[in-house]
């Protein structure tokens, strides 16, 4: 089978790899790829949002599955344009319906829902512009620090944690006026701040039965220790060490399977990944957010773990037979770090050569912001690539990362050397 990836991220080299390996693939595409994807299928010039190339790519290329990595093409509803095309509708598209992404697409959405099914979340109230003075009343009942969300989709921004009153009224009238995230803040979520450490689950789902995956963490500073302003993710691993027994029992009974009995009573099936975002609130996790998608950079140490063929995996999805399949997980720790360009989060250079590449022993090596020049590798984004390593113990995985991290080298490279400091 022909298989047509969406998306340009560290998490899509990580599933094209994956993909790669499947004996019932015959040719990948990605779209739009980068030079790490290159390396194991055919880039296309195709953005994940113009659906009627999409669909050019999948006639022209007798694609027979379509995978989408990003949240982006799925909350603007992908998978419902294929059910609408006649000549689509036979290729199954991995991901979730408009309706489904809302549960990512929709912060008031996903809050209701939580709320509605009894899972452990932060208590919350959803306010309009209209609304304002209510809104503002709503905050002084609240304890600092005081957190906003944006409803809609805000390229992974719309979260404002306000250390003070004063800056959260300025920051809710700033949102709820349109002049901060135009009209993803046209509803803003206002909740209660939880206090715990963050753990990110995942499932596979069919529309009728699910999967769990390996669970990861994920590092968002920027800085050592977990300081300065938030990324994209600086580094991820999996298992999580205080995620095991109990805790997992609890992530199953109180989130997850409640969460897809619930998608079953709104009449909602779930077809594709959904990445639940934890917080270890002493003992109990409570639902941060859901993305209808896999994490990035959590897929750079998760899919390394699942020795299950993916393209099995991703038909059993299609045909509703997800319950027929075991998903065989490696035990052995996996930990990824990533090398950034220097600025980033901020403002950064790209072009810059990268080298050393073949100087990387005994991990594996998921490019990110990267593209090819004539044969040169060169940055082409904030976050440049993942270097994944097992160990037998997160030590170990952490050291051989590390090792590998050095050898590459491009101008500019930062990383931080902490990930896996606080387990
Ligand atoms: P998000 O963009 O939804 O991933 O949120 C960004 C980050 O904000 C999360 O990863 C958490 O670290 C933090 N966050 C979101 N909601 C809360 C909350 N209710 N309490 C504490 N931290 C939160
Ligand atoms: N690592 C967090 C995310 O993918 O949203």
């Amino acid at each position: 089978m022909n298989i047509l990836l969406l998306g340009s991220g560290g998490r899509e080299h990580t599933l094209a790899w994956k993909l790669a390996q499947s004996p019932r693939l015959n040719s990948l595409f990605i779209a739009p790829g980068n030079a790490g994807t290159a390396s194991v299928g055919t880039n296309l010039p195709v953005t994940v949002n113009d659906f009627h190339a999409i669909r050019e790519a999948c006639l022209t290329h007798r694609i027979g599955m379509v995978v989408v990595g990003p949240e982006d093409p799925l909350v603007h509803g992908i998978h419902d344009f294929f059910l609408e095309d006649p000549n689509l509708r036979t290729i199954p598209l991995i991901g979730p319906t408009r309706q489904a992404a809302m549960l990512e697409g929709s912060k008031d959405f996903a809050k209701a829902f939580l709320k509605k099914y009894g899972i452990p979340t932060a208590a919350y109230q959803t306010f309009t512009a209209d609304r304002l003075d209510d809104g503002i009343s709503f905050l002084k009942t609240l304890r600092l620090p005081y957190v906003l969300k944006a409803d809609g989709l805000a390229a992974g921004k719309g979260v404002v944690i306000c250390q003070s009153l004063d800056e959260a009224v300025a920051e809710l009238t700033a949102m709820l006026t349109g002049s901060k995230f135009g009209e993803a803040s046209h509803k803003v979520v206002i909740e209660e701040f939880l206090q715990g450490i963050e753990l990110s689950a995942f499932v596979v789902a069919d529309g009728t039965h699910y999967r769990i995956l390996p669970e990861a963490k994920d590092y968002k500073k920027i800085g050592m220790g977990d300081s300065g302003p938030n990324t994209g993710g600086m580094g991820s691993v999996s298992p999580v060490p205080f995620a095991r027994g109990e805790f997992l029992a609890q992530v199953e009974h109180r989130v997850i399977r409640p969460t897809m009995n619930g998608l079953r009573a709104e009449g909602i099936p779930y077809q594709g990944f959904l990445f639940f975002g934890l917080m270890n609130v002493q003992g109990v996790p409570y639902v941060i957010e859901y993305n209808c998608r896999l994490g990035d950079p959590e897929t750079e140490a998760v899919l390394p773990r699942m020795r299950t063929d993916l393209v099995e995996i991703c038909q059993a999805v299609a045909t509703g037979t997800l319950d027929e399949v075991t998903l065989e997980i490696d035990p052995r720790t996996t930990a990824s770090v990533m090398l950034v360009s220097e600025g980033y989060p901020g403002s950064y250079e790209k072009g810059r050569e990268i080298t050393g590449l073949d100087q990387v022993t005994d991990s594996l090596v998921f490019h990110a912001g990267t593209s090819a020049l004539d044969d040169r590798i060169v940055t082409n984004g904030g976050r440049v690539m993942a270097v994944t390593s097992f160990g037998n113990t997160l030590k170990e995985a952490l050291k051989k990362s590390y090792e590998n991290a050095e050898k590459i080298t491009f101008k500019g490279k930062y990383y931080r050397t902490d990930i896996g400091f606080d387990l």
